[in-house]
């Protein structure tokens, strides 16, 4: 269907620099991003206020959104009964005492078909639909791992991997908080890419403790990552944007924003991404972008 020709011809990706983050993003050029996002971007460009209209007489809902966008998954809706309803909007407070401590390393050779791959970590993985487009596509080169601190989304991430039948893909009920350093320390493979992708905004000043971007997290990534890999952190709340982008822009000695890297990497005046490099969205990105607002991105690259 011609996936990567329209992605390289200009619709997504222009220029060097968005084809060599790929290269990392998306190993051995299998870039190959989700016809339905090929089809919002262009739509977009097009004609905003169409889409505006056409939604509404459409009545389409974000939700309707992420099923189009995902629809080669062809996952099942109603995963079992034994795990009961999801409740999307369930929240689990990161600082409880329950979820303190590291969770068990698993065996790596239990979990993934060949644990020396190199290594992408999402953090905070919600449903995991991303991780596992991004699994589907880079079979036998990556392996993703997904950590979640909401049980019930990992439970029904489980179902759909099994699905697939994918794997080079693994979700764990984990605080990433106080489990990254253990499990990414354990993997016998390199550490290629870490996202955090519109983390759980607490916005009230007292909450911010519990936003998964803290300093103990953000040096135990710097640590593990291999030399070239990448960071990407993306969020709609341009505050939990500012917090994340602080924290890794004072690193400056190891982590480099790409666009210092590759003058041809497309920001806007404030150092934001023009674009998502990924090829789909997240589900909160989906969410977000239907209500209008403003996707704020950085992609760090560690120095040799
Ligand atoms: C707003 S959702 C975004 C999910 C997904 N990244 C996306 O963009 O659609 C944030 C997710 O992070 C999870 N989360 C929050 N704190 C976490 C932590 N300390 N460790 C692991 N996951 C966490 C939440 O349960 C939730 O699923």
């Amino acid at each position: 269907m011609g996936c990567s020709c329209v992605y390289y011809s200009g619709v997504f990706v222009t220029g060097a620099f968005q084809r060599r983050a790929l290269s990392t993003l998306f190993p051995k050029g299998l870039v190959s991003p989700s016809p339905f996002y090929q089809y919002h971007r262009n739509r977009r460009r097009v004609d905003a206020s169409v889409s505006t209209a056409a939604k509404e007489q459409q009545q389409l809902r974000s939700p309707d959104l992420v099923a189009l966008e995902y629809a080669d998954l062809n996952l099942t809706h109603n995963v079992s009964q034994e795990l009961g309803h999801v409740r999307i909007r369930q929240h689990v407070n990161p600082l409880s005492s329950s979820l303190a401590g590291p969770v068990e390393v698993p065996d790596w050779n239990q979990v993934f078909r060949d644990p020396t791959l190199p290594l992408m970590v999402d953090i905070g993985s919600g449903s995991g639909r991303f991780l596992m487009w991004l699994a589907k596509r880079n079979l036998f080169v990556r392996n993703y791992l997904g950590l979640e601190i909401r049980q019930k989304l990992v439970k029904r991430a489980d179902v759909w991997v099994k699905e697939l039948g994918l794997s080079n893909i693994h979700f764990m009920y984990a605080n990433a908080t106080t489990s990254f350093n253990q499990l990414v320390s354990t993997y016998p493979g390199p550490l290629m890419l870490v996202s955090i992708l519109c983390p759980d905004p607490y916005f009230k000043r007292k909450h911010h403790k519990r936003r998964v971007v803290q300093k103990p997290l953000v040096d135990s990534i710097v640590n593990h990552l291999i030399p070239s890999a990448q960071v990407f952190i993306q969020s709609d709340v341009l505050d939990v944007a500012l917090d994340m982008r602080n924290q890794f822009d004072s690193l400056p000695h190891v982590l480099k924003h790409v666009d210092e890297i590759d003058s041809s990497v497309l920001c806007d005046s404030e150092g934001w991404l023009l674009r998502n490099p990924m090829g789909i969205r997240t589900e909160r990105e989906i969410h977000a972008e239907f209500e209008g607002a403003k996707i704020y991105r950085r992609i760090y690259q560690k120095q040799l």
